[in-house]
């Protein structure tokens, strides 16, 4: 389907040609004043200057011919020269039974359709998932399911860094631990020599002491560098152990990303972007476009109009190893190998944005993707405590992701306690999903870019723009279509004002994905989502779908309210929350 201010821009568009006017002022926007109408189209103004004639003039001979298109109930004319229009409600009910019948509920599908791979998650491997990890999960996931809603092609990849000097620092830990592991000495053989068993719990303890270590001792520091070189350049037994860190690690992160039901279509690592690297270094090399520096090897990446200083970008260290930048450009290869992708979206904290912007750079200056690939960073702002500052525990540490869901899944269950809806069995499987939806709407709500303080009462909330609220508008409608059961269903009028409002907000819908969508940003899918609940319980609260009388009314109205729902859940789906039967 297309949306709505699409399909009146075409209409309004062939209104303006039809006069004598050029077809590009007919553009229809929804109305900023739903007091006076619906859609509003000030063309009229762009117009006057073309051909000198007044606005409204303008207008008036568009009005003429709209009015006769016999879907507006409304169009007037308003001095200077805007346009209001209002559909009829002949109109109003044929689109709603349009998206009724829709198998992508009224989400306009792309014209072209793209492939998208999305680079979110971005956990550690032996680091614990912390909060800092949780927006680019949420938002991230959030935006794939969107961008499949809307018809394309989308790949999840985790991007795990499993290369980096955190593993040289376990190993290195490890390795003083524990000595006589077979995986440490010279001659280790991977075929027969056993490996270790190893736990998540172990590895998260030791890895904040190895990198509190190396911050104290220089020689342990060298050591873990040495260690992080040695394991990049192939040596077996730190392979070994290094792939036993991998499997203990992705288990634990799979099992955490479960609770947050974000899942990922590859598990690609840092490490795999490794082979890619001396195709890298042989491109920039033969574009003349890496120099040394210092003993490091560099590329350019300032351009005249940089307002700021922009650092060149090391591609190799002096000490031969690689570096970040290296693996997200040898990883650009990849993607262009694995997917061609028409768009690669990065979904990491803002603060990394200045090493995005020198790997995008150098990844144009040395043509690693198509001109017209878009390599996108979308930066999102940090999650704070009630002070301000990035959420930490109650005594001041890094808050871990399992501790925070644990944390809201037990202020669910709290509430749920003594709800007569929920079976004991249940309620820890409900309580998880109503702490999720209480903490990703209370993100994915803010733009992405914007900071926001974590407010557990406030996003668990059963009032305002809170999850919980979204849950108990579904599960309301859930506890009136059960009561309703045996009635007919059936959309065939619009009675009443509410359902007016009802069904602009589902008519609307279209626009609002077309919109998050050219934003990447889930905030608007939020907005409609709540938009949609406030009209449905406005609309309750004027009309007794029980005890109604007219037959056709009340089929109308458990038709509107079954679609209200659809749609909810849909808006829902795409935010990555789950919905309950009844709370
Ligand atoms: N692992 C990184 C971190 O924790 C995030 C990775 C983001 N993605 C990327 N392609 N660099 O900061």
């Amino acid at each position: 389907m297309k949306s709505i201010t699409k399909l009146l821009t075409e209409k309004v568009s062939a209104a303006f040609e039809k006069c004598g006017y050029d077809s590009k002022l007919g553009v229809v926007t929804a109305s900023d004043r739903l007091d006076l109408c619906q859609f509003q189209c000030n063309g009229a103004f762009s117009g006057a200057k073309l051909y000198k004639k007044a606005p409204f003039m303008i207008a008036d001979d568009v009005a003429a011919v709209l009015k006769e298109e016999g879907i507006f109930g409304k169009v007037e004319v308003v001095k200077p020269g805007f346009l209001n229009l209002t559909l009829t409600d002949e109109y109003m009910l044929e689109l709603t039974k349009e998206i009724e019948a829709d198998k992508f509920n009224g989400v306009p599908q792309a014209e072209k359709p793209q492939t998208i791979v999305i680079d979110y998650g971005g956990p550690n491997v032996a680091k614990p998932l912390h909060i800092g990890h949780l927006r680019s999960a949420i938002i991230g996931e959030s935006l794939k399911r969107l961008a499949r809603a809307c018809g394309n092609t989308v790949y999840g990849d985790v991007h795990l860094g499993d290369w980096g000097l955190q593993i040289g620092l376990v190993i290195a830990e490890l390795n003083e631990r524990y000595p006589d592991w077979k995986c440490f000495s010279a001659d280790f053989n991977a075929e027969t020599d056993a490996m270790p068993e190893l736990t998540a719990d172990l590895l998260c303890e030791v890895y904040p002491f190895a990198s509190k270590k190396s911050k104290e001792d220089e020689d342990f520091k060298a050591k873990a560098h040495t260690a992080t070189f040695e394991l990049q350049n192939g040596r077996e037994g730190y392979i070994a152990l290094w792939k036993e860190i991998l499997k203990v690690s992705i288990a634990d992160l799979k099992s955490n990303y479960s609770k947050l039901d974000v899942d990922f279509d590859y598990w690609y690592g840092e490490s795999d972007a490794d082979k890619f690297i001396p195709e890298l270094m042989q491109i920039l090399e033969d574009k003349k476009l890496s120099y040394e520096s210092n003993g490091a090897l560099v590329v350019d990446v300032e351009l005249e109009s940089d307002k700021a200083p922009m650092p060149p970008v090391i591609v190799r260290k002096s000490d031969n190893s690689s570096i970040y930048a290296t693996t997200d450009l040898a990883t650009i290869i990849q993607r262009r190998k694995d997917f061609n992708p028409d768009k690669i979206w990065y979904v990491v904290d803002k603060r990394q944005e200045l090493h995005f912007t020198q790997v995008f750079r150098c990844a144009r200056r040395a043509d690693l993707v198509p001109a017209e690939t878009e390599l996108e960073f979308l930066g999102f702002g940090t999650m704070n405590g009630s002070d301000g500052k990035p959420y930490k525990t109650r005594d001041g540490g890094v808050m871990r992701l399992s501790d925070l869901i644990q944390t809201v899944t037990d202020a669910s269950l709290a509430r749920l306690e003594n709800s007569s809806f929920v079976n004991e069995d249940d309620k820890e499987s409900y309580a998880q999903k109503l702490g999720m939806a209480a903490v990703k709407f209370g993100d994915l709500i803010n733009h992405r870019s914007k900071d926001y303080i974590f407010d557990l009462d406030k996003f668990m909330s059963a009032e305002g723009k809170t999850g919980i609220y979204l849950l108990y508008t579904v599960s309301r409608i859930n506890s009136i279509l059960k009561k309703t059961g045996d009635c007919k269903a059936e959309l065939n009028g619009v009675y009443t004002e509410a359902e007016r409002d009802i069904m602009l907000k589902l008519i609307m819908t279209g626009d609002t994905f077309n919109y998050a969508m050219e934003e990447k940003a889930p905030n608007y899918i939020c907005e409609n989502a709540y938009q949609l609940a406030v009209s449905f319980s406005h609309f309750y609260h004027e009309n007794h779908i029980m005890d109604e009388q007219d037959e056709a009314k009340k089929a109308s109205w458990i038709a509107l309210i079954k679609l209200v729902r659809t749609m909810i859940v849909k808006h829902l789906d795409i935010l990555g929350i789950e919905t309950v039967e009844n709370m």
